[in-house]
């Protein structure tokens, strides 16, 4: 492994919380304020752990709740760095609640966060490589350069011209079309 560079792997963060009645709404389930704070918070862990900086928090893609989670259930957080760039990182989550009576589970949702690690001013600082060894973490790695670009894009940081890595997905879906 090259020398500025880490496992994926090392950057795992594992957070388990427990689905309280201040946590809830008047339905008596989980908030989404609350989930979006605890994946906040797991998701730093794991990009502080890679980078060993301060980190803030760039960017949340998209998250959608498609069941609701209940008063009582317990919430599992699982967060590991899918790739680093220069001083960004971008994270992975995935959620899951068990009723701990039934023992039924699912997954709730997953989402991608964007850190940046920062010196004691505020400054962008570079940070290790992140080297993905499984297939889950290489296919991870190997699409967060097209979720970057979209990002940057909509947070009017790219202009879509400069974005190749989106570019060369939106040309081979042409070709596709006109075969
Ligand atoms: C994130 C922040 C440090 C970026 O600082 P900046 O001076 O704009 O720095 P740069 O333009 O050099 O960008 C630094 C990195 O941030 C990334 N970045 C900046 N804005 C981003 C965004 N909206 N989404 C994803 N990545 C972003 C850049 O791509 C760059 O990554 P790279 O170094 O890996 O190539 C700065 O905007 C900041 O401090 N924001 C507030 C963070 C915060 O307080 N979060 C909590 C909110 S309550």
């Amino acid at each position: 492994m090259p020398k500025n560079s880490k496992p994926v792997r090392e950057s795992k963060v594992i957070m388990t919380e427990l689905v309280l009645p201040n946590d809830t709404n008047p339905l008596n389930n989980l908030m989404g304020g609350r989930l979006m704070h605890w994946m906040d918070i797991v998701s730093a862990i794991a990009a502080q752990r890679h980078s060993n900086r301060v980190v803030v928090t760039a960017s949340v893609d998209n998250i959608s709740f498609s069941q609701p989670i209940a008063l009582g259930n317990v919430v599992t957080l699982e967060a590991k760095v899918t790739r680093a760039f220069h001083s960004s990182m971008e994270v992975h989550i995935v959620v899951t609640s068990e009723n701990l009576n039934s023992g039924e589970k699912f997954e709730s949702n997953r989402a991608f966060f964007t850190f940046v690690a920062v010196d004691q001013s505020g400054r962008p600082i570079s940070i290790p490589e992140a080297v993905p060894e499984t297939a889950e973490e290489k296919e991870l790695y190997d699409g967060a350069l097209r979720r970057r670009q979209l990002r940057l894009i909509l947070g009017k940081r790219m202009k879509p011209e400069e974005a190749n890595e989106l570019k060369a997905i939106f040309k081979l879906e042409e070709e596709k079309v006109k075969k």
